[in-house]
C-alpha cells in the first residue's frame, strides 16, 4: 500500500476511543500508511459525514455507540452478521459501493476462544442485558454451538423481543440450542448454572455501579466476561470473581479482535494482537 488509506472512527461520545492507537499498531506491522481520525458523529449528522468521508477518498469507518444501528441505512451491501445484529460497526468502500459488517461478534469469540482459551461449544452461557451489545455479540455465539443461551434484561419484555427476533432468523432448533429470554428475577436467573456469564449491559460504564446480581449466580461460572474494557476490574468482574467465577475478564481483547477484523476487511491484511492484548491500558 503506497499510498496513505484514510479511515476513521465515528460516534458520540468518541474522545474515548482507543482505536486510532489499534489500528495503527496494525498499520505499523505492515508499513502500511494511514490516516485514522476520530470524528464525533451523531444520528442527525451521519449521512452527511458518510457522504463526504467516502467522498474524499474515504476506505473504511469503525462505527460506535450510539450509531451502530441506524449506520445499516447508509450501506449498499449488508452482510448476513450485521443483518443477523441488526446493526453494524464498520462500514467500507468497494467496487463503488458501500459495505456494512458487524465484527463485534467475531471478535468476542475470537477473544473467548482463541485468546482465553474457553471454547462455547455445548456450554450453558448466560447475556446479561439485550440492547445492542447484547444483538451485536448473540449471532456470533450462536454460531459456536452452545448447548443453552440465556438472555437476562432488566427491563424482562425487552429479552424476549430479542429471542423472537433472533428465532425469526436463526433455526435454533436445527443447532440443538436451547433459547430463553426473561428478566433478572433470581428465579430466573438461578434456574440454571452457567459455564459463561457475559455483561452486555451499559452498568459498567458507571464507575463504582452494581447490577445487583445474586451472588450463587456465580458458582460453576468458568468465566465472567464483562464487554467493557477499563484499567480497574469492573464491579461486574469483582463480583463475580468474589462470589465463585473461576475467571474473569473486561472487553479489551474483543475491542482488540474486532478491529483486526476490521482492519482486514479495509487491507485485506491480518494483523496480530498479540502485543496489543499484553499492553496494559491505562
Ligand atoms: P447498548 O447499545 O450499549 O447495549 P442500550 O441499548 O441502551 O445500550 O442497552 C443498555 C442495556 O443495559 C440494556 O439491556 C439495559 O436494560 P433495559 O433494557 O432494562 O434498559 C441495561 N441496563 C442499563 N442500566 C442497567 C441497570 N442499572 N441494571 C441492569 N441493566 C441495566
Amino acid at each position: 500500500m503506497d499510498k496513505k488509506l484514510k479511515l476513521a472512527v465515528i460516534g458520540h461520545p468518541i474522545s474515548h476511543s482507543r482505536s486510532p492507537e489499534i489500528h495503527q499498531d496494525f498499520a505499523n506491522q505492515f508499513n502500511a500508511k494511514i490516516e485514522f481520525r476520530k470524528h464525533d458523529v451523531t444520528s442527525d449528522t451521519l449521512g452527511t459525514w458518510l457522504t463526504d468521508f467516502f467522498k474524499d477518498g474515504g476506505k473504511g469507518v469503525s462505527i460506535t455507540l450510539p450509531i451502530k444501528e441506524v449506520a445499516l441505512s447508509f450501506a449498499d451491501e449488508i452482510s448476513d452478521r450485521a443483518r443477523l445484529a441488526s446493526a453494524c460497526n464498520v462500514i467500507y468502500a468497494k467496487d463503488e459501493k458501500l459495505f456494512a459488517d458487524c465484527t463485534d461478534g467475531f471478535g468476542l469469540t475470537q477473544d473467548l476462544e482463541g485468546n482465553l482459551k474457553t471454547s462455547l461449544k455445548n456450554k450453558k452461557i448466560l447475556i446479561l442485558g439485550a440492547g445492542g451489545a447484547a444483538r451485536g455479540i448473540i449471532p456470533s455465539i450462536i454460531e459456536k454451538y452452545p448447548a443453552k443461551l440465556k438472555i437476562a434484561n432488566r427491563t424482562g419484555s425487552k429479552a424476549l423481543l430479542l429471542k423472537k427476533d433472533l428465532e425469526g432468523k436463526v433455526n435454533l432448533k436445527e443447532k440443538n440450542i436451547i433459547f430463553e429470554a426473561g428478566g433478572l428475577s433470581d428465579d430466573f436467573l438461578l434456574s440454571d448454572s452457567y459455564d459463561i456469564v457475559i455483561n452486555s449491559t451499559s452498568v459498567s460504564t458507571q464507575v463504582g455501579k452494581s447490577i445487583g446480581l445474586p451472588k450463587a449466580l456465580f458458582s460453576g461460572t468458568r468465566l465472567a466476561y464483562d464487554l467493557f474494557y477499563s484499567a480497574e476490574k469492573t464491579v461486574f468482574m469483582q463480583e463475580a470473581f468474589e462470589n465463585g467465577a473461576e475467571k474473569v475478564s473486561d472487553g479489551w481483547g474483543m475491542l482488540v479482535e474486532q478491529g483486526a477484523e476490521s482492519f482486514r476487511l479495509w487491507t485485506n491484511l491480518i494483523p496480530d494482537t498479540s502485543r496489543l492484548l499484553e499492553k496494559p491500558i491505562d
